[in-house]
């Protein structure tokens, strides 16, 4: 019932293995208490299994592990890890993931949000990790 996709190892390895491959883009400027949307666009095809999608939002934070901010896999959002301070703030669109957008809506934005965000995405076509900064 629960492939080696479960496993924390598992992830860790498909992250640590495709670190090199980031792109970086220009800053995103959001307003204090708007709503914002970090960009994350992955490899997809038509009839793509959605189920075998996973996706990882984290922030950075300097000396301690990133933030969970948002996770989707086996088909739903997962946030039984997501940071507290994300809680109801965070969004992706179901229809845009199954056209390889796994770009984050995050709604009142507080100062604290500012910093570098990750997003991870592991798909039956491979892995892709992007970067915004939030500012
Ligand atoms: C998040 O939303 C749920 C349901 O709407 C609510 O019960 C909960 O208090 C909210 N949590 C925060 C931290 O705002
Ligand atoms: C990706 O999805 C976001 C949020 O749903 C949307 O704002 C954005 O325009 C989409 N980007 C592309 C390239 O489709």
């Amino acid at each position: 019932m629960c492939p080696g996709l479960c496993s924390p190892i598992f992830l860790f390895l498909v992250w640590g293995a495709h670190w090199g491959l980031i792109t970086a883009e220009s800053p995103v400027t959001a307003q204090f208490g708007g709503d914002v949307t970090l960009s994350c666009l992955f490899l997809s095809q038509p009839g793509m299994n959605i189920q075998r999608l996973t996706v990882t939002w984290q922030k950075e934070r300097a000396g301690a592990e990133a933030l969970v901010v948002h996770s989707h896999y086996y088909g739903k959002d997962q946030l039984g890890r997501q940071d507290e301070g994300y809680r109801n703030r965070t969004q992706l669109d179901p229809e845009a993931l199954a056209q390889g957008n796994a770009s984050l809506t995050l709604r009142g934005v507080r100062t604290q949000d500012e910093g570098v965000y990750r997003c991870h995405v592991t798909s039956e076509l491979g892995t892709t990790s992007e970067m915004s900064t939030l500012q």
